[in-house]
């Protein structure tokens, strides 16, 4: 197969561990013997202090032109704490959501055997745990109607955020839903607060109205303040869940940290035009340049990208690879064993690669 692929290594560690997941990226393609091409692209805020752009005009065109993007992170401490930044980084991955028009966001909770004792949670309850999140990603308060802090007529400073949701918007992100539910186990959980948002009644209307079309699906709802709880007593209830976007990027963290292996977690995001795959994770800025970034998670948005494009067998021989250096304590130091070798972003990259060459 031919793939163009956009490259967006971001910011903080996002190009160490990008270089690495290119590097896998290279070493599949070689081995079933596909031509696969890159350009990179300027994101975040990189772009800022480049252009003044966290996503600009040309990096939005490479991205049209790809057949995917293959994006790191973005983020930088200098914008964190000064609300009055006219830009930000995040705004570019926010831009690039909204001009991609990414709306379905997959992100899978899987755990590790060999990393369950890592979870603050206990063994049992971690063991086996897997399902899907899938966050409606251009919609809700990220994109409704805001009014940054302001004095209003009464001399009290005021500020707002809308979360705005449309029929066509809820129901495209279900539908999603119960296609990845019924290649799964077929249990579906929209989460909303419908018993007091007016815009989750939307949601769960919506719902009602069409699970009667996926009778192989059984589908039930919980409020999200149950759900967040529901997922640290009881992880393994979940097969997939489908949340608007705010709920999404809350529960998405809280998923990440219950595996024990937040450095492991790849996404998709897909919709109206060229998909992304990314690791859930950040920029993590205090681990630049060190080589102590864990590549796993853009290695494993690798394994998701070829399985997009329906390159089953790649995939899988990534994530073989992948639990093979776990298994072996090929691990960045996080989550790597005590007294176990020390290993870096790089040479965990390669490794991997290497593993991959000798298949
Ligand atoms: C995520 C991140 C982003 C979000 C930030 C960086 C804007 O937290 O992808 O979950 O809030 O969506
Ligand atoms: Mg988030």
């Amino acid at each position: 197969m031919k793939l163009k692929i956009a490259v967006l290594a971001g910011d903080g560690i996002g190009p160490e561990i990008m270089e690495q997941g290119v590097a896998v990226m290279s070493a599949v393609a070689d081995k079933f013997g596909h031509d696969v091409s890159y350009k990179d692209a300027l994101c975040g805020a990189h772009a800022i202090d480049e252009v003044g752009d966290p996503f600009p005009e040309e990096t939005f065109q490479t991205c049209m032109d790809a057949d995917a993007v293959l994006f790191a992170s973005v983020g930088d401490p200098k914008f964190d704490n000064n609300p009055s930044a006219k830009v930000r980084p995040e705004q570019g991955l926010l831009a690039m959501r909204k001009k991609l028009g990414l709306y379905a966001n997959i992100r899978p909770v899987e755990t590790f055997d060999c990393l369950v004792h890592k979870s603050p949670l206990k063994d049992e309850l971690v063991k086996g745990a897997d399902f899907i999140c899938i966050r409606e990603l251009t919609g809700g308060m990220y994109f409704g109607k805001k009014q940054e802090p302001t004095v209003n007529a009464d001399g009290i400073e005021d500020a707002l955020d809308t979360n705005y949701y449309s029929r066509p918007e809820v129901e495209r992100i279900l539908r999603v839903g119960y296609q990845y539910a019924r290649q799964r186990r077929k249990h579906l959980t929209v989460v909303d607060k419908a018993n007091v948002l007016a815009s989750s009644r939307l949601w769960r209307k919506v719902a009602q109205e069409i699970m009667g079309e996926y009778p192989d699906v059984t589908t039930d709802f919980m409020y999200v303040d149950n759900a967040a709880m529901r997922m640290i007593q009881e992880p393994k209830f979940f097969d997939v869940m489908v949340t608007e976007n705010t709920f999404g990027d809350i529960l998405t963290d809280e998923g990440s940290c219950i595996t024990g292996s937040m450095g492991l977690l790849p996404s998709a995001s897909t919709g109206e035009h060229t998909p992304v795959f990314e690791p859930i994770h950040g920029s993590w800025p205090q681990g630049k340049g060190l080589n102590i970034a864990n590549p796993l998670a853009q290695i494993l948005s690798v394994a998701m990208l070829y399985e997009y494009f329906g390159l089953k067998e790649e995939g899988s021989l990534i994530r073989e690879a992948v639990n093979a250096s776990l298994d072996q304590n090929v691990r960045t130091p996080e989550i790597q064993v005590e007294g176990g070798a020390k290993y870096g972003t790089k040479e965990v990259g390669k490794w991997i690669v290497d593993y991959i060459r000798n298949k």
